[in-house]
């Protein structure tokens, strides 16, 4: 358990990549207590500075040795490191909060979106796992309604953006992009196709089942955050040519009736939602006026006459913040309540 103090050693393993750089923000704009923050990634950015609070740091390798003295470890460096250094992290003293998809079904490790299950933080014994950024958006929206009305059944199709990859996608879709207006060939390291001006229904690897396991984190996280074994979920994931910002077309079926204009009511006094929605003034929640905010914004709420108790919704969220840095930040801020 963390120790009160009046501020924390954080250390930031991956603090180089796009989730880092937004968590080292984030903890900076919400004045997160800091007495020093440790920045750490792979031996490729050994020695680079960060900026955090107007001073430069020294970037260090991530190693099973950096972690004394350190109070809280944000983890973004992917699964394969967590796997790896986490433990240490922990064995040091730390509490872990870890971005990647190592733990999230761990039982011992609390998956934790704060508006929807933030009691769970206190059963963890030492690390406590973020969600996938497509399913913390979603939660945050459906919990709510769960609660109202019991949600038998989830059918979501995602369009999630490229920085959902990491930086070397956003290098990827701009270079593609570049290429094909100058009528040159495109590049592929990052996707398997061409992702400038096309839509991959294919995000993280596929199982043997057809499905991917990005649609699976959708379905067993959301059971486990939303703490109910009984919703039935099912996902298409598909990768879209979109810098920020994942957005997702979700279907739901409830127990119990309830309008559209309930719906509405509901969320907007829900925690971490804004009701964005008047069609006809054409608006709803877009991609790239969510990106930097930190809420997640839901449009589009209408009823679905094909079944009896149905509601269809649009939902959009910045997958780096609300996705993922945001979260995890909260996380660290109801650790040190
Ligand atoms: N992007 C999202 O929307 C999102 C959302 C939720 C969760 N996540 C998870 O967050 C993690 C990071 O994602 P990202 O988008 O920030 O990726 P990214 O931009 O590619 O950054 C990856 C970070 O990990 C570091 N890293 C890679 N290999 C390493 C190694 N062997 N040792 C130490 N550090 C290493 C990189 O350091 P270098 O700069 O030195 O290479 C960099 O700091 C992943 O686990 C991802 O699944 C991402």
């Amino acid at each position: 358990m963390l120790k009160k103090k009046n501020a924390y050693v954080v250390a930031i393993a991956g603090a180089t990549g796009l989730v880092g750089r937004e968590m080292i923000d984030i903890l900076a704009e919400r004045n997160f207590p800091v007495s020093e923050l440790v920045p750490l990634a792979s031996e490729r950015s050994e020695g680079e500075r960060i900026q955090f609070r107007g001073k430069n740091l020294i970037v260090k390798r991530l190693a099973k040795d950096c972690f004394k003295g350190v109070d809280i470890a944000l983890f973004s460096a992917g699964a394969d490191r967590s796997l790896e250094f986490a433990p240490e992290a922990v064995k040091s003293g730390a509490v872990v909060i870890d971005n990647s998809s190592a733990f999230r079904m761990d039982p011992q490790v609390p998956l934790v979106v704060p508006e929807v299950n933030a009691h769970s933080i206190a059963a963890h014994t030492g690390i406590i796992a973020n969600p996938n950024c497509s399913t913390i958006g979603m939660v945050v929206v459906l919990k709510p309604i769960h609660d109202a009305a019991k949600i038998k059944r989830i059918v979501v199709t995602t369009f999630q953006s490229v920085s959902g990859t990491g930086k070397e996608a956003i290098d990827e879709l701009a270079g593609q992009t570049v290429a094909l207006l100058n009528f040159r060939d495109v590049e592929k390291k990052v996707y398997p196709h061409q992702i400038a001006f096309n839509c991959l229904p294919h995000i993280d690897s596929f199982l043997d089942d057809g499905y991917t396991k990005e649609e699976m984190k959708m379905v067993n996280e959301t059971r486990k955050i939303m703490e109910d074994e009984s919703i039935r979920v099912t996902a298409t994931t598909v990768r879209v040519p979109v810098f920020r910002c994942h957005s997702e077309s979700v279907n739901i079926e409830t127990e119990k009736e309830i309008s559209a204009n309930e719906v509405r009511a509901i969320l907007a006094t829900a925690p971490g939602v804004i009701v964005y929605d008047d069609p006809k003034k054409d608006i709803y929640p877009l991609a790239i006026d969510v990106a930097g905010k930190d809420e997640v914004y839901v449009g589009r709420i209408r009823a679905d006459d094909s079944i009896p108790n149905g509601i269809n919704l649009w939902i959009v969220s910045d997958n780096l913040r609300k996705g993922a840095a945001l979260n995890a930040v909260q996380i660290a801020e109801h650790c040190i309540k």
